[in-house]
């Protein structure tokens, strides 16, 4: 799994009793590592800047997955947009959770564009990561209403409540050979 920040949903796959292998950060102090190291999980942190150009960065994250042969590697918060060979040397393993019922608010700041956008909906999407940013096919989604007061937070909080249940039930599904990338 990689990560950048906060981990809440390392946090929800450990909780579920996935077979997590390996989290990786780009940053060393993020939060999550904490939760993986809590779990006895494996831990690697692998900074972007320490490497002259991205390729080399994401060599380096390559072989390092390679190692643990996993069979889903999962982005959750991993603040790096993964270049096309990566993406190739993962096709079929390799998904996202975005905060937004894509197609709509791909990208940053996904709760405070719903509330400008006005729509009633919100939710989260985990998807299949392509070259694309946020557009790769969607493999699951759960909606969340938007309620009059919302603000951004207590909009995201409804909608990262709903992310812990679905990233684990579609990583697990994936794990089971149940979800495969379409050609
Ligand atoms: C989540 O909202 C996820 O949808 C987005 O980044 C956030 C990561 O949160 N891609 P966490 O680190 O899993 O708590």
């Amino acid at each position: 799994m990689l990560i950048s920040g906060r981990g809440s949903n390392l946090d929800a796959l450990i909780r579920a009793g996935l077979d997590i292998r390996l989290v990786i950060s780009d940053w060393q102090e993020a939060p999550g590592l904490g939760i993986a190291r809590r779990a006895g999980v494996p831990v690697a942190t692998v900074e972007r800047q320490a490497f002259a150009s991205r390729s080399r960065f994401e060599g380096v994250l390559a072989e390092l997955i390679r190692a643990y042969a996993p069979r889903v590697v999962a982005l959750a918060g991993f603040m790096h947009v993964l270049g096309t060979e990566f993406v190739a040397r993962h096709t079929g393993r390799l998904v996202n959770i975005h905060p937004s019922l894509l197609p709509d608010f791909p990208g940053l700041d996904t709760h405070a564009r719903a509330l400008a956008a006005g729509v009633r909906e919100h939710g989260c999407t985990v998807h299949w990561v392509t070259a694309k940013v946020d557009a790769g096919p969607v493999i699951g989604q759960r909606t969340v209403p938007v309620l009059p007061d919302d603000t951004p937070a207590t909009l995201g909080a409804r909608v990262l409540a709903q992310e812990h249940l679905l990233y684990p039930l579609v990583v697990y599904k994936i794990f089971a050979g149940e979800m495969v990338q379409p050609c």
